[in-house]
């Protein structure tokens, strides 16, 4: 995969083939990633594995700024994702300042907005000017604090027809996929099914158009703790600390630096 994806041609997948798409936050990594994804997140969700915090919630505009650019730096070849932060599309206009601020100040491809039929008129306005928009809908972590923690969503009848209405909400409004998340698998393949732009999941089983897992998570990076959800393709945290282990007793026992290594 070392052509970029264009939004006709991530709409055209669906029903043909699951897309791929991963998070990111610098162009170190992001350069390692592009290959095999079709899709780079710049996710808010660097405010927890970069940052440290405990939720997405205080990560600002500049920084979305900051690591979006630095992600396109690394990634010249890949579609490239800047997700919203908490705060920055309340209204309208607020929403299309800050998302024209993505397309001004870097070269993301779209934004992504967390919210289902009441962001949709957000969203509208933001397709309407030029501003491609990926939805999310199911768990918003965004709402971490107002629902009380990460809650699954779709486990009521009600929940369900919101989820349904959500999707169809935000494929009307423009957007051209979205991402659903922490959604019981039944009922995201059920969304995926109501709407025609790809639905790219995230804790939300093997019947959506996609798959999307934050990097660090994926790596085994990200030892704060797992979700169920995620699968670990590699003990990152382990090969780190062993390769620092071995570091540090290179230096104590003066094998490093070697000959090789010394001008
Ligand atoms: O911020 C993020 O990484 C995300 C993913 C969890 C989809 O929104």
């Amino acid at each position: 995969m070392n052509k970029k994806i264009t939004i006709s041609s991530i709409k055209k997948t669906k029903g043909i083939r699951p897309l791929v798409m991963i998070t990111a936050y610098d162009a170190l990594f992001a350069k390692l990633l592009e290959d095999d994804s079709d899709m780079i997140l710049v996710g808010d969700s660097l405010n927890m594995s970069f940052a440290g915090k405990n939720d997405t919630l205080s990560t600002t505009m500049d920084q979305m700024l900051y690591h979006t650019n630095a992600v396109c730096r690394g990634a010249k070849n890949s579609f490239v994702i800047c997700d919203m932060p908490f705060g920055s599309y309340t209204n309208k206009d607020d929403a299309l300042k800050n998302a024209i601020r993505v397309f001004q100040e870097t070269p993301a491809d779209c934004v992504k907005i967390e919210g289902g039929s009441d962001k949709a008129e957000i969203v509208k306005h933001l397709t309407n000017n030029g501003i491609a928009v990926c939805g999310h809908i199911g768990l918003l972590p965004q709402s971490v604090r107002s629902e009380g923690g990460y809650k699954v969503k779709g486990k009521t009848n009600k929940e369900q027809l919101q989820l349904i209405e959500d999707a169809r909400a935000i494929e009307e409004a423009g957007a051209f996929c979205m991402v659903i998340e922490g959604v019981k698998a039944d009922v995201a393949t059920e969304v995926t099914n109501c709407v025609e732009i790809p639905v790219i999941g995230i804790g939300a089983g093997a019947g959506v158009d996609g798959q999307v897992l934050v990097f660090s998570d994926m790596l085994g990076l990200f030892e704060e703790f797992t979700p169920k959800f995620v699968k670990k393709y590699m003990d990152g945290a382990s090969l780190v600390r062993d390769a620092v282990k071995n570091y540090s007793y290179e230096i104590a026992s003066k094998e490093f630096p070697k000959e090789e290594h010394t001008y």
